[in-house]
């Protein structure tokens, strides 16, 4: 698939305001890509498709979790967390990408994992600085990419906040995020 094929495929699935974040993730993810020497193109890819699911049905996603075994602890999340495993499982199974840094990229965009790849750390990272993002904060964020160069110090305080935002609200949090937590601490 190319990358005019998968911006179509894209914008036909996703509501306009999603469409163009996805968009600015990949643009986000490509000058990062020139800062840290990942690939561009598929920086590119990843970042265009990484919320390729991010409006599919609870339902249907869980049911994809069951008939493919795939970690059964996501049966006990929403879209939030589920968009990224079940997108990555079907464009490799329905768009025959096979990247297994771009297939990374795509199913830990949410969560994180210990150890990530260059191109899955780049997309994490993109989703949460592209530009109209305004969460408190973020501008320190920014300024570790792009001031201190310092690709798994954002990955870290990313997954930092996250976790202090998440246990503020009480809901559970996903164990590959404390891994992630872990690994980059
Ligand atoms: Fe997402
Ligand atoms: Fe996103």
């Amino acid at each position: 698939m190319n990358e005019l094929e998968a911006k179509q495929l894209v914008q036909e699935k996703l509501p306009e305001k999603r469409f163009a974040h996805s968009l600015r993730v990949a643009e986000t993810a490509v000058l990062m890509a020139r800062l840290f020497k990942a690939d561009e193109k598929k920086c590119h890819l990843a970042g265009l498709l990484h919320d390729y699911c991010k409006y599919d049905d609870l339902n249907d996603m869980h049911e994809i979790v069951k008939e493919n075994s795939l970690d059964d602890e996501l049966q006990l999340y929403t879209s939030a967390i589920l968009h990224g495993p079940i997108a990555a499982f079907l464009i490799e199974k329905e768009f025959n990408i096979h990247d297994e840094e771009i297939l990374l990229a795509i199913k830990n965009h949410t969560s994180g994992r210990a150890d990530m790849n260059l191109v899955e750390k780049i997309i994490f990272v993109a989703d949460y600085i592209e530009p109209a993002r305004t969460t408190p904060g973020v501008e320190d964020i920014r300024d570790i990419v792009y001031n201190d160069h310092d690709l798994e110090r954002a990955v870290f305080e990313i997954t930092r906040r996250n976790i202090c935002y998440l246990a503020e609200q009480g809901v559970k949090i996903y164990s590959e995020t404390f891994k992630c937590y872990n690994y980059y601490n």
